[in-house]
C-alpha cells in the first residue's frame, strides 16, 4: 500500500530524516524543527534509558505507534550499546490504514536492520524473537490502557498535541496511565506545557525537564524522585499562574 496517500505525506525533517503530515489533524508526526529521529532518540529513548538501561526485562507503552519512530528508535538504541534485554513494547493506534502502508515509509539508515520487523507489523500487528515482543492494538488508546495494572516500566507519551487530541492529555486520561506504570516507571513526554504537567502533577507525578544542545527541551515524569533531570517546581508554577488547569475529560 502507497504511503502518501489522501490523508499521509512523507515530509522531510530538519535532521535528515522523513516524518509525515497528517490531513486528520493538521499536524506533522514530528517536530520538523528537532527532526524525526532525534526527537525520538533525545526525548524518549535516551532519557528513558538514563534510569532503565539496568533491567533484564523491560515493559514499553508508546502512545501511539503512528510511523514507529519511538519502537524503532529504541530497537537502534539497544543495537548500538549492545544491550541483551528483553524488550516488550505494547503500542495502541487508531488508523489501522497508516499501519499497513509503513513497508512503504522511507525510514532513517539507522532503522535498516530493522525491515522485517517493520513487515512483520505492518502486515500482523505484531512482531517475536527471543529478545523481543511488539503488539500493535488497533484501537482507541484511552480504552487499551485500561487493560492494564502496574505493568510498565516506560511510557512514551507521544500522541498528536494537546490541542489536536485533546483526549489523549487529560487528568483523567494520566490517571488511567498511572494505574498502567510500575511504581518505579518513568514517561517521558515532548509537551513542556503547564497544563499537560499540571495533569500529571496532580495525579502524584514528579515533573523533571529533559534538556540537550541538540533538541529543544522534553518533560518526564516520574512517581519516584529522580536525580538525573532538572527537577520542575511545580508549587511554585502554580503560585506564579494561579488560573492554570489541567486539560478534563
Ligand atoms: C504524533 S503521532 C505518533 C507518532 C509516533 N509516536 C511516531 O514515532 O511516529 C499520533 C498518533 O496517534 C494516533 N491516535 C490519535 N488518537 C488516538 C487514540 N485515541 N488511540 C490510538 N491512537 C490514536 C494517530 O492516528 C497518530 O498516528
Amino acid at each position: 500500500m502507497p504511503f502518501n496517500d489522501t490523508t499521509h505525506t512523507m515530509v522531510m525533517s530538519e535532521d535528515g530524516t522523513f516524518t509525515a503530515y497528517s490531513k486528520e489533524y493538521d499536524e506533522h508526526y514530528h517536530s520538523t524543527q528537532d527532526g524525526a529521529l532525534k526527537e525520538s532518540l533525545l526525548k524518549h529513548v535516551h532519557p528513558a534509558f538514563k534510569i532503565k538501561s539496568h533491567k533484564d526485562e523491560l515493559y514499553i507503552l508508546d502512545i501511539c505507534y503512528g510511523l514507529g519512530f519511538n519502537t524503532l528508535a529504541t530497537l537502534y538504541f539497544l543495537k548500538k550499546n549492545n544491550f541483551t534485554c528483553r524488550v516488550n513494547i505494547y503500542s495502541p493506534e487508531l488508523d489501522e490504514t497508516l499501519i499497513s502502508s509503513l513497508n512503504d515509509f522511507t525510514y532513517p539508515k539507522e532503522f535498516e536492520e530493522f525491515k522485517h520487523i517493520v513487515l512483520a507489523l505492518s502486515q500482523d500487528k505484531v512482531y517475536d524473537d527471543e529478545f523481543l515482543h511488539v503488539e500493535i492494538f488497533i484501537g482507541d488508546a484511552r480504552e487499551y490502557i485500561k487493560e492494564f495494572n502496574g505493568v510498565f516500566d516506560i511510557v512514551y507519551q507521544d500522541a498528536f498535541s494537546p490541542t489536536a487530541n485533546p483526549a489523549l492529555w487529560t487528568l483523567e486520561y494520566f490517571a488511567d496511565i498511572k494505574k498502567a506504570m510500575k511504581k518505579d516507571a518513568i514517561l517521558t513526554t515532548y509537551s513542556i506545557s503547564l497544563a499537560t504537567r499540571l495533569a500529571l502533577y496532580e495525579n502524584g507525578f514528579n515533573i523533571y525537564l529533559n534538556s540537550t544542545d541538540e533538541c529543544r527541551a522534553s518533560s518526564v515524569a516520574a512517581l519516584i524522585e529522580l536525580d538525573e533531570f532538572s527537577y520542575v517546581d511545580m508549587k511554585h508554577k502554580i503560585a506564579c499562574n494561579k488560573n492554570a488547569k489541567p486539560l478534563r475529560d
